[in-house]
C-alpha cells in the first residue's frame, strides 16, 4: 500500500502479516488508494482500457482487494466474467457486495499457491499488489499467468515500481532487516525497478512488454502472449 500514513507499520514497528494489514485498515482503504497515491484517479481508469472489451470476456484479477479497478472495468465491459483472487476474506466480502449484480467469482488464496489453469482467461490484471515480492518469486507466477491466458491475451500490471535501482535495493535490505528470517507474507513495500519488472515478465514467457503510462511511482505495463 504505497504512500501516506496508512502505509506505516504497526505502532510497535513490527511487520504486519499481509491480509491482517489490509483488514485493519479496511475502513480507510479505498479513500487511501484513490486519494493518497499519486495518479490513482488516472491509472485505475487507464488500466481498464487494456482489458478485453469483448462480450463475456473471462478475466483474472490477482490481488483484487475490494476491486477498485473493477469499478472502472465493469463500466466499459459490464459483461466481463471476473475471477478475483485475494488473501483477505474481508476485502473479498466488500468486493462481492459492491459488485453483486455482476456476480464475480472470488477466491480467497495466495496467487502464488493457486493453480491458475491453462488458456482459461482472455485477460489478466493486477493493481498495486505485486510490489511486495522478489524477482525470483515473480518469474514462476508470471509463467503461470501466461499459461492461464488464451492466445493473444495480455496481463496488465499496474503497480508501484521504482526507477532507481538503489532505492529498490534499499527496500529489499530493509525488508530483510525487519523480517529477520521470519517466514510468510508480510506487508512491506519492495518495488522492483521498471526495468527488472519487465525482465521478470519476459522471463515468465511473455512475448512483449510495453509501458503504457507512469503516474508518480506507479507504472502500467502490458505483457502480451502470442
Ligand atoms: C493495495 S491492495 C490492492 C487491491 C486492489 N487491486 C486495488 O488496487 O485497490 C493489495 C491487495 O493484494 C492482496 N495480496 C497481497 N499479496 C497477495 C497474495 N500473495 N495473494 C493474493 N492476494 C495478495 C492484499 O490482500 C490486498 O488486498
Amino acid at each position: 500500500m504505497q504512500g501516506g500514513a496508512a502505509s506505516a507499520h504497526a505502532a510497535d514497528g513490527a511487520p504486519e502479516e499481509m491480509a491482517a494489514f489490509f483488514e485493519r485498515r479496511l475502513d480507510i482503504y479505498e479513500e487511501h488508494q484513490l486519494h493518497a497515491i499519486e495518479g490513482a484517479a488516472l491509472f485505475y481508469r487507464r488500466t481498464a482500457d487494456f482489458l478485453p472489451a469483448s462480450a463475456g470476456a473471462e478475466v483474472l484479477d490477482l490481488g483484487c482487494g475490494t476491486g477498485l479497478e473493477l469499478g472502472f472495468y465493469y463500466a466499459v465491459n459490464p459483461t466481463a466474467r471476473l475471477t478475483c483472487v485475494d488473501l483477505s476474506a474481508r476485502m473479498l466480502a466488500v468486493l462481492r457486495e459492491k459488485f453483486a449484480r455482476f456476480s464475480p467469482r472470488t477466491v480467497c488464496a495466495s496467487y502464488f499457491d493457486l493453480p491458475l489453469g491453462e488458456e482459461a482467461f482472455d485477460g489478466a490484471v493486477s493493481v498495486e499488489s505485486l510490489h511486495h515480492f522478489t524477482f525470483e518469486e515473480k518469474v514462476p507466477l508470471y509463467a503461470n499467468i501466461r499459461a492461464a491466458l488464451r492466445r493473444g491475451g495480455a496481463f496488465v500490471l499496474t503497480d508501484y515500481m521504482e526507477e532507481d535501482e538503489q532505492a529498490s535495493r534499499a527496500a529489499f535490505c530493509e525488508k530483510a532487516r525487519l523480517l529477520a528470517g521470519r517466514e510468510g507474507l508480510y506487508h512491506i513495500d519492495t518495488p522492483l525497478t521498471v526495468r527488472r519488472e519487465r525482465q521478470a515478465l519476459l522471463a515468465g514467457g511473455f512475448a512483449r512488454v510495453r509501458e503504457e503510462g507512469r503516474w508518480g511511482k506507479t507504472s502500467l505495463l502490458v505483457a502480451e502472449r502470442d
